[in-house]
């Protein structure tokens, strides 16, 4: 990779229908976990991670919402393009869809449904890496729902598999990744899988076969969460819920990642807050901008 990775993109699109009735007239990323909409958690990721120009991927009907919802990013200091997936034909289309604003620079791809929080070293690591792609391995207990690497002692990835039966360790492919600039070369040289998608898995095959693929690994500090069935939605709300309650600070406050990452002022932000809605999470806001305006 040449240089720090500065583009990101969310995928927030997909058919949704293991949430069904609940996605049936919205999307997913827009269901809460708790007091936020799912977005809002891997846009922060984003940010935290110093990523300012992110394009999102969802479906026809879905990416009207997002975009009213996020707008063009400029209220923080960051630039936000959307793009239509016309129907879900897997992850790794991504790359197809986003090759002109990719435009043949390193880029990180991020699920819109996966929640992040913590310590997030790896990924700032393998945003500034040299070459090749980054996966992250999360221990789990339950990795036949997942992507799962087989690493060496030494960590290196001998194997990647897509939701294998039989597991050949309990490391999950969490939903975040970092690749270099032959990406898109790659990604059209991909072919449907049985389930009629671009699989992100054959993708960092690839990679693998080029001797191109590292794996980081979460830290235990990391916690990892995704929302994709009604039971891991609810731990989700409930994670965000304790720790929110029990901490006062927020998680996956997109305005609080941008005003840390410098990408706008306190006093930018607080402007911007004038017409906003008087709720607990507009006067967090203000108490953030009134920290760091003070230096605290
Ligand atoms: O959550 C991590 C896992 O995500 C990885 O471990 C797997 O390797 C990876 O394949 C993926 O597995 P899922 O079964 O969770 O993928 P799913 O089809 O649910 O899609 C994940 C998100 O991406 C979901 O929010 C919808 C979105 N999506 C998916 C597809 C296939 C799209 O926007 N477009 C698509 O075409």
């Amino acid at each position: 990779m040449t240089g720090r990775v500065r583009k990101g993109i969310i995928l927030a699109g997909g058919s949704g229908t293991r949430l069904h009735p609940l996605t049936d007239v919205t999307s997913k990323q827009l269901l809460p976990v708790y007091d936020k909409p799912i977005i809002y958690y891997p846009l922060t990721t984003l940010i935290q991670a110093g990523i300012d120009d992110i394009l999102i991927i969802s479906t026809p009907r879905d990416l009207p919402s997002i975009e009213r919802l996020l707008g063009d990013g400029a209220r923080l200091g960051i630039r936000l393009h959307y793009t239509e997936q016309p129907r879900p034909e897997g992850i790794a289309q991504a790359f197809l869809i986003g090759e002109e604003f990719i435009s043949g620079q390193p880029v990180t791809l991020i699920l819109g449904d996966n929640l992040f929080y913590g310590d997030l070293e790896g990924f700032r690591e393998a945003l500034s890496a040299g070459s090749g792609a980054a996966i992250f391995g999360y221990p789990v207990a339950n990795p036949s729902r997942y992507g799962v690497a087989e690493v060496d002692a030494q960590g290196a990835v001998l194997s990647i598999e897509e939701k294998p039966s039989e597991p050949r360790s309990n490391l999950a492919v969490a939903g975040l990744y970092v690749y270099d600039e032959q990406v898109c070369e790659l990604a059209r040289e991909l072919r449907p899988s049985a389930r009629g998608e671009l699989e992100i898995t054959d993708l960092n095959q690839a990679y693998l076969r080029l001797g191109r693929l590292r794996l980081y690994r979460l830290s235990r500090g990391t916690a990892w969460l995704d929302t994709g069935t009604f039971e891991s939605l609810l731990a989700a709300s409930m994670f965000v819920g304790t720790i929110e309650q029990r901490q006062s600070v927020r998680i996956g406050c997109p305005e609080e990642a941008a005003l840390r990452a410098g990408f706008v002022s306190p006093e930018t932000m607080m402007q911007a807050l004038t017409d906003a809605p008087a709720s607990a999470y507009t006067t967090y806001i203000r108490m953030v901008c009134e920290e760091i305006a003070s230096g605290v």
